[in-house]
């Protein structure tokens, strides 16, 4: 009975495009739990829609757009994009055509991102347990979760994860993602908590064609860090980072091997800190998405030009002028780098996901 629950084949979280999207059929009312910090789309198929929240916690106020909330956009064709959403946004999004009929309504649980449980198979870590709600209760506390992600590495041992979402559910009732449930109820439990688990797998590749951005980084004075962004990335796709073309891997970080970077959880590691003047290169869905070079430190630069320079500091100044427009020309180069980068995202968007084949054909003429 559960099962035909949570298939409802229409409503998917499919990967479309910029942003992870949700769908609900013409008509209908779709409830599901998603994280906090990780943008995302709701679909709504009208043009002039009207959409108007209603967040749990405020218990009494309907939102209209606009006058509206500032992190989420409503797009030309009448769907909402959330950016960053808080777990206090959960609540009820509703679309309405422009003669005010309801298109769809949305229940979405933004769980709380920064409570996220991890563990990892490869390293024995157990994922939570079920727990009742209360003392004798008959409320069952559990993890939805999720199908496993794609490996986000192919021909070579990778990792995929899968979220969970935390669930409650009442004897013969149908489950409710935990905030729903508890309303405005102030209830609360350590088990109430959104989970990810991670496992080592290891998938035969099909050729792709990489989506590339060049880009470069310089550590911080203060912090002796960078924090590097994976286009595309997000908590709901596969995505996996190189150092010097090693994986870094969950496994390490949650092991506490590798100490040379963090992966951001918040964001399944779309965001990653580094330490190290490395080139860092990130995959998402497989692809080659970005690599990062370390930009020669100022410090670096002037000293090499000092030592070149020697006694004449003229010679000196003139080199230091040619670097710079040698600098400014390798900016113009990775910005335009980027732009094809980015163009190449946008023709690969209109491809239908699944037919990679013909596409390659078609983008490698
Ligand atoms: C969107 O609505 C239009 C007009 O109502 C319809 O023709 C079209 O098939 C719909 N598209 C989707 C994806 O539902
Ligand atoms: C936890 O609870 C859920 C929902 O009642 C149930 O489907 C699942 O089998 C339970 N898991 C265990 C290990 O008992």
């Amino acid at each position: 009975m559960l099962t035909t629950l949570w298939l409802l084949p229409s409503f998917a979280v499919p990967v479309l495009g910029l942003y992870v999207s949700v769908r609900c059929p013409h008509g209908k009312q779709c409830q599901r739990a998603l994280l906090s910090n990780n943008d995302i789309f709701l679909h709504c198929n009208s043009s002039g829609a009207q959409w108007h929240y209603f967040f749990l916690q405020d218990e009494t106020n309907w939102y209209s757009h606009p006058p509206s909330v500032p992190n989420i956009e409503i797009m030309p064709e009448g769907s909402i994009l959330i950016k960053s959403p808080l777990p206090s946004q959960t609540g009820i999004y509703n679309c309405r055509d422009k003669n005010g009929i309801q298109v769809v309504q949305y229940e979405i649980d933004f769980q709380d991102v920064s409570t996220l449980h991890i563990t990892h198979r490869g390293l024995g870590q157990k994922p939570l347990q079920n727990e009742t709600l209360s003392l004798g209760g008959k409320e069952i506390i559990f993890t939805y979760w999720e199908p496993w992600q794609d490996c986000n590495r192919c021909g070579k041992l990778g990792e995929r994860k899968r979220l969970g979402y935390c669930y409650i559910q009442e004897p013969l009732e149908k489950p409710l993602p935990c905030w729903f449930y508890l309303g405005d109820a102030r209830l609360w439990s350590s088990r109430m908590r959104p989970e990810m688990q991670v496992e080592a797998c290891n998938v035969q590749c099909e050729t792709q064609l990489g989506q590339v951005t060049f880009d470069n980084f310089e550590l911080s004075e203060e912090s002796g860090s960078a924090w590097l962004t994976c286009p595309l990335g997000s908590i709901y796709r596969p995505i996996t980072w190189e150092a010097n073309n090693t994986p870094l891997t969950w496994q390490g970080q949650l092991s506490g091997q590798d100490v040379t970077t963090i992966l951001d959880p918040s964001n399944g590691g779309r965001r990653l800190q580094v330490f190290q003047p490395a080139i860092y290169t990130c995959f998402v869905q497989q692809e080659f998405m970005a690599r990062f070079n370390p930009r020669p430190g100022l410090d670096t630069l002037e000293t090499l030009q000092r030592e070149e320079a020697g006694q004449q500091p003229e010679a000196g100044r003139a080199r230091k002028g040619k670097a710079d427009t040698v600098f400014k020309g390798l900016k113009l180069v990775l910005l335009v780098g980027t732009l094809l980068g980015l163009l190449g995202l946008l023709l690969k968007l209109f491809r239908p996901s699944r037919s990679k084949r013909s596409n390659r054909t078609l983008l490698v003429k």
